[in-house]
This record gives structure tokens, C-alpha cells and sequence, in this order.
């Protein structure tokens, strides 16, 4: 079951891909704007794509088919193998996720609250679906039949479209959606970081260490 990051900061994203445990990075506006307001989006994205390795997501801004295709080509021409272009959820994104797999480019199509939307993504030949946990939770709902339901819908129309869930609030966030059916977590670095901690194993391995080091030498 691999594991992406969400976040566009290449010296975390660097410092996460050391531990062996990523496969991915999903950015988009939103954190750019608030991790990088002054980036120039290229760098940033070229400097990612040094210190990781898999699917980068690179998310769309314009609202039109036309400026959408011409946003995608410029990010794919980045890097055509790794460079996942992210499609928000409309009819025109639809459109411009059939376009792309036509021409064999990845896509992820995101902004997902429901598994109709999720469905649709995957029969236009989005390669990934991105579900938003923490978003859904905040109208109310419980995301994980929205997860169970979407990995059931694929399953039995035999679509490849993988699911990503993201805006994870929590790492119980991330545990339920594993449980409820997810392919791929996105988690952003603070709730990754929070995955490895746990008091008893601190305690444990001080109870360790402090004996290793009071031991009485004959
Ligand atoms: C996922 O791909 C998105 O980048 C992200 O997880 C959205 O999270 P938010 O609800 O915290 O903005």
C-alpha cells in the first residue's frame, strides 16, 4: 500500500523520502500559496521532482477547456513520466481528463466528496481519485462509506482509477481510510511524523537505554 506526501516543500519532502516509506507527492494551490506565495511554480515543482521519485500531482488554476489542456501540457513537459496532472472535478475537468488519457498522460482528479463524482473520474480515465477526508468530515458526513463505496464501485466496473484520500485532519484519519478501502493516503508531514510516535515505544526504549547504560559491570 504505498504512501504520498502532501506538500510542496522540497527540503520535507526530501527529508520524508529518506525514511523508504514514500512513493508520491500530491501538492496544490492552496499549499503552494501558503508553503511558497513568492515560488515560481516551475522551480519549485523541478526541485521536487530531484528529491523525490513516483507521481508528483501538479494541480490545474485556469477554468476553461482550452486553458486547461495548454496549463496541463506545459507541467507534463516537466517530466511526461512523472508529472501527474491534477484535475479538479467539473464537466470541464472531465473533458479535460478524457483528453489527457487519450494522449497517455496521468491524471488525478481531485476536490471528490462523493463516490458519483469518484465514478465519473475513473470512467473519463482518471489514473487517480482523490478523495478529501478531513473536507467531507467538516459538512458532517462520514467519509468512509464514501471511500468503501468507491472502491466497491471500481472494483466491480473493473476500473484502473486508484483512490488517493487526502485533507487528512488527524492520523486516525489515515487509519479509516486504509480500513475503509483507500489505495494510496496522501498525508501532510506533521500527521506522517505523529505515524512514527507513540508513548510506550519512548518509554520503552528509554527503559532500554537506561538500563544499558546503569548496567553493573563485573
Ligand atoms: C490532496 O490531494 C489535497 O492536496 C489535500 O489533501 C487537501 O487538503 P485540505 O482539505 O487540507 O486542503
Amino acid at each position: 500500500m504505498p504512501i504520498f506526501i502532501d506538500s510542496s516543500d522540497p527540503k520535507e519532502i526530501k527529508e520524508l523520502f529518506s525514511w523508504g516509506v514514500l512513493s508520491g507527492v500530491t501538492t496544490n494551490p492552496l499549499i503552494i500559496a501558503k508553503e511558497a506565495p513568492d515560488a515560481d511554480l516551475g522551480e519549485r515543482i523541478r526541485e521536487i521532482l530531484k528529491v523525490s521519485t513516483g507521481d508528483v500531482s501538479v494541480e490545474l488554476t485556469t477554468e476553461t477547456e482550452k486553458e486547461m489542456l495548454e496549463e496541463a501540457a506545459g507541467y507534463h513537459a516537466w517530466d511526461p513520466k512523472r508529472i501527474t496532472i491534477k484535475v479538479p472535478m467539473s464537466e470541464h475537468g472531465l473533458k479535460v481528463v478524457h483528453q489527457l488519457t487519450k494522449k497517455g498522460v496521468k491524471t488525478n482528479v481531485t476536490c471528490l466528496m462523493a463516490m458519483n463524482q469518484a465514478y465519473l473520474a475513473a470512467l473519463a480515465g482518471a489514473t487517480y481519485v482523490s478523495i478529501f477526508s478531513g473536507r467531507v468530515r467538516d459538512m458532517g458526513y462520514d467519509v468512509r462509506p464514501v471511500i468503501s463505496a468507491t472502491r466497491d464501485v471500481l472494483e466491480q466496473e473493473k476500473l484502473a482509477a486508484k483512490i488517493i484520500v487526502g485533507s487528512m485532519r488527524h492520523m486516525m484519519d489515515v487509519n479509516e481510510a486504509l480500513e475503509a478501502g483507500c489505495h494510496i493516503p496522501t498525508i501532510t508531514p506533521p500527521i506522517l511524523r505523529k505515524m512514527v510516535w507513540n508513548p510506550r515505544t519512548e518509554q520503552t526504549i528509554e527503559e532500554f537505554n537506561s538500563a544499558w547504560r546503569n548496567r553493573a559491570k563485573k
